[in-house]
């Protein structure tokens, strides 16, 4: 699974904006013609869209964020992105697999779509929604949306939404799928979002939503394995690795129990901090994908 620990938004309508993202170090730069888009720079903002997907230069993933095809603009966004390459089209408001199919349909193989859920319907068909298959390949929390809808209120550290951030996680890993965590619309705050940053890592997403270019650095680094769980890691591949574990299924390692599922998820950090372990976009002279 290629990381996404930090999801940059931006508007397709900006065009200062679209010209910086090429220059950021987030693992994926979407482009958004849905919710940060004024409907009088819809079409305006598509063409701008399809002009840089075409013209390249971002980072390891590019992707686009359509208007729901039951919109007035929904069904010409894609039409206006299937004979790109765009390697991301993120769906809004996804309420069932049926409305994944139906953007699937339209879009070549080599587009990967992730699904929004940010409605109260899509907490309660999750397993639907994570089931549809094809290119489905991740579920973005959608947070915005999702407590407007709710109407739940104010908390600095999420109450009312716990139990959907396990919800939303555990779909996501039964089905394989990356888990991604809603945005953060407080960006000069560094201290908040660093604390949801850790909260959304605890909870097991995978990366952030952003919205802003200064989130990047502090997201790459929440979502990425710490120094310790890397040695710790390695430790413990060795352990395994070592003449008198063979057969053994369950070890010991500084008096501490280790079983061969662990070992497994020692491999899975160690992959992990190997894809993410590279120097900053923004300190490279090319932008060749890893
Ligand atoms: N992606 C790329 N570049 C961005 C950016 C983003 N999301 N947000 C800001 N920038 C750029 C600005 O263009 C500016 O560039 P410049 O130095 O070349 O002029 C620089 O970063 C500093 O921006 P700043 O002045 O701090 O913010 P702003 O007032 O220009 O923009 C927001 C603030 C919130 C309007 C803007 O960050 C934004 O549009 N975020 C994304 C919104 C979005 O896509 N929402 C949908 C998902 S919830
Ligand atoms: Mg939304």
């Amino acid at each position: 699974m290629r990381p996404a620990r930090s999801v940059l938004y931006l508007p397709a309508s900006n065009a200062r904006a679209i010209e910086k993202a090429r220059s950021l170090a987030c693992d994926a730069a979407i482009l958004d013609l849905e919710d940060a888009v004024a409907p009088e720079a819809k079409i305006e903002a598509r063409a701008a869209a399809v002009a840089a997907v075409r013209a390249g230069g971002f980072g390891p993933r590019l992707g686009v964020r359509i208007n729901a095809l039951d919109t007035e603009w929904g069904a010409d966004d894609l039409t206006a992105l299937a004979d790109t390459a765009v390697d991301v089209v993120v769906v809004p408001k996804v309420e069932g697999a049926a409305a994944l199919s139906e953007v699937a349909s339209r879009l070549t193989d080599s587009n990967a779509l992730w699904a929004m859920i940010e409605t109260p319907r899509a907490l309660l068909a999750l397993n639907d929604i994570a089931a549809s298959g094809g290119p489905l390949e991740a579920l973005m929390l959608g947070t915005n949306d999702l407590v407007t809808m709710l109407r739940t209120g104010p908390s600095p550290d999420r109450e009312p939404l716990k139990p959907w951030l396990a919800q939303m996680v555990a779909t996501a890993r039964a089905h394989g799928l990356l888990a991604i965590d809603g945005v953060f619309n407080r960006f000069t705050d560094t201290e908040g979002f660093a604390a949801e940053c850790a909260q959304g890592r605890l909870y097991g997403f995978d990366g952030k939503s952003l919205i802003h270019p200064s989130q990047i650095e502090g997201a790459n680094a929440a979502f990425a394995p710490t120094e310790a769980e890397i040695a710790q890691a390695r430790a413990i591949v060795a352990a395994f690795s070592a003449a008198e574990a063979a057969g053994c299924g369950a070890i010991q390692i500084d008096g501490q129990m280790v079983e061969r599922l662990h070992l497994a998820a020692a491999k899975r950090i160690l992959e992990q901090h190997a894809a993410t372990d590279r120097p900053s976009l923004s300190t490279k002279a090319s932008h060749a994908p890893i």
